[in-house]
């Protein structure tokens, strides 16, 4: 058994609005990229322990993460999800739905390089924020954060491991470029405090200095 097997199967206990999502995005063509269930259950940890009211994520797929993330929140709690794609905001707004967690999660769809940069204009602060979509736009989905982000906000990244490839000196893939790239930025960037957390794909957790 692999370590994330052992703590998946010690601490992760999807209830049936979890354990479905895979089966939509299969039934709608999607891929099965998920976060996996023990980055999901840190997710909402984190947001218990920060006690974050306004969530914003980039990469909703089939609202999986969403869930974890809305789960974490307190009674009048909002979560805003980031999706270029109209059809996998509408497979997460139905799963989200069926989770019973529609009146806290608003989906946006469009390019989030835009969808995020509008956010910011119109003034919108946020306490806890969730990267999980194109890699190659880490760093300013960072930079938008650090626009909009109270002081002590949690900024959170996923895939930074990239299934080891980071650590592969010979992998010079576009992917593995710009994960480790965002990686070393986030590293050597005073405005935030870090700790690369090596939990599923690897969870690069970010807090904002005040
Ligand atoms: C890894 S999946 C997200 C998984 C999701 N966080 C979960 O764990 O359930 C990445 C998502 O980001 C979306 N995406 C990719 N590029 C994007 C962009 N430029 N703007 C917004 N969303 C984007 C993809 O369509 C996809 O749904």
């Amino acid at each position: 058994m692999s370590i994330n097997d052992y703590i998946h199967n010690l601490f992760v206990h999807e209830d049936e609005a979890l354990k479905r999502i895979p089966e939509t995005l299969e039934q709608n063509d999607m891929p099965k990229i998920s976060v996996p269930g023990e980055t999901g259950k840190l997710l909402t940890l984190l947001v218990k322990l920060t006690g974050a009211k306004n969530v914003l994520e980039v990469g909703s797929l089939g609202g999986y993460s969403s869930i974890w993330l809305a789960r974490g929140l307190p009674e009048k709690g909002k979560l805003t999800s980031l999706e270029l794609e109209e059809k996998h905001a509408r497979v997460a707004r139905e799963n989200v739905a069926h989770a019973g967690l529609d009146d806290k999660v608003t989906y946006v769809t469009g390019d989030a390089i835009e969808t995020f940069s509008d956010l910011v204009s119109e003034g919108e602060t946020y306490d806890f924020f969730f990267i999980d979509a194109d890699k190659g736009n880490y760093i300013p989905y960072l930079e938008a954060a650090l626009l909009c982000a109270e002081p002590g906000a949690i900024i959170a990244a996923d895939n930074v491991l990239w299934g080891g490839r980071v650590a592969d000196a010979e992998n010079n893939e576009e992917d593995t470029e710009h994960i480790r790239r965002y990686n070393e930025f986030v590293a050597g960037d005073d405005r935030l405090e870090s700790m690369l957390i090596p939990i599923g794909d690897g969870l690069l957790v970010s807090r904002v200095k005040e």
